[in-house]
């Protein structure tokens, strides 16, 4: 039975970690937080619930995972080591090389970063063909696509080893063939954030109603037609003549949304404040994400039932 680490147990640790116990792994969490430990632990059972209802194999179970504030025993025989750790690249490439100085030689070292480059994260690594991107969506549990990410100096055996491991997990591996930032997904989802925010901060729509459009409208069709299959569905025709005169009209500011930024500087940074875009009660934060699972987990079922494949 092979052995995982997942190092930073925060929004995505426990998820992931549940995932990897669930395919039967022997999975280790370690994080520099007590408060995150802890946390986890207590996340743990609902997210085997979430795994429950999404008719995710049991080959394993999440109350095996042992959690530690020790990296060296996180790590100790590790096939597999994930680290989640926050975006900063200077903490990423520290973390990777004290795992590297830990574990054996065969043990692949893959990075949860939502778009630094991997080439930058392995550079200095002893092993960088083992260094490998593993970007899973959040919540981790829910969301089925993980990126696999080659930097310059990752092997393919490595690739290889990835995408297979992530289709063991029930997941769907996708490979994105060139290191760009923020790799295919967060590319695509920060375009859409880039225009939403302009549209409401000219006052084009409400924020609720932008939502309401956005889920309704393209995020409905999208999770069952892709957007290159969209192209086909509407003609590349229609595309080319409306992609004529908007694509001039579109945001295409390379600064941070001035609105989103004075947020940022006054505190308001969504729910984890009580206030972001919209406002929200004390305890909303809890009810709200067990909705948005349920919600989320009902779509899963549905598309899987359709039994007709992938977008
Ligand atoms: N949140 C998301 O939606 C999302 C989605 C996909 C990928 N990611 C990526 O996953 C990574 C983690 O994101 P997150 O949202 O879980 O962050 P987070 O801030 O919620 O959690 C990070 C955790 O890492 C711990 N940590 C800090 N330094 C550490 C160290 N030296 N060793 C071990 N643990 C340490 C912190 O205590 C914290 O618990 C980031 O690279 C992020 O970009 C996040």
């Amino acid at each position: 039975m092979s052995i995982a680490a997942v190092i930073g147990l925060g929004t995505m640790g426990a998820g992931i970690a549940a995932v990897l116990a669930r395919s039967g792994m022997t999975v280790r969490g370690f994080d520099v937080s007590a408060g995150a430990i802890e946390a986890t632990r207590r996340k743990l059972p609902s997210i085997s619930g979430v795994l429950d209802d999404l008719g995710v194999p049991a080959r394993g179970s999440a109350s095996d995972i042992v959690l530690t504030d020790a990296l060296e025993d996180a790590v100790a025989g590790a096939d597999l080591v994930i680290e989640n750790v926050p975006e900063e690249i200077g903490l990423k490439r520290a973390v990777l090389a004290e795992v590297a100085g830990l574990v054996s030689g065969s043990c692949v070292l893959a990075s949860d970063t939502s778009g630094i480059p991997i080439s930058r994260l392995q550079e200095g690594l002893p092993s960088p063909e083992r260094v490998v991107g593993m970007h899973w969506s959040n919540p981790p549990h829910i969301i089925p696509v993980v990126e696999v990410v080659a930097g310059h100096g990752t092997s393919a055996a490595t690739v290889d080893w990835m995408m297979a491991t992530v289709r063991r997990l029930n997941l769907i591996p996708v490979r994105v063939k060139r290191d760009v930032p923020g790799f295919v997904e967060n590319r695509i989802l920060y375009a859409v954030m880039r225009e939403a925010l302009d549209l409401v901060e000219r006052g084009v729509v409400d924020a609720e109603d932008l939502d309401t459009c956005v889920s309704w409208g393209i995020g409905y069709k999208l999770s069952v037609v892709g957007p290159m299959s969209l192209l086909d569905m509407a003609g590349l025709d229609i595309y080319g003549s409306v992609a004529s005169y908007l694509n001039r009209d579109l945001c295409s500011r390379d600064d941070v949304s001035p609105w989103a930024e004075e947020k940022i500087a006054s505190g308001r940074l969504g729910l984890k404040t009580g206030e972001g875009i919209y406002a929200y009660h004390q305890d909303e934060a809890a009810s709200l994400g067990a909705a948005r699972a349920r919600r989320l987990v009902a779509v899963r079922r549905a598309l899987d039932a359709s039994g007709e494949g992938g977008p």
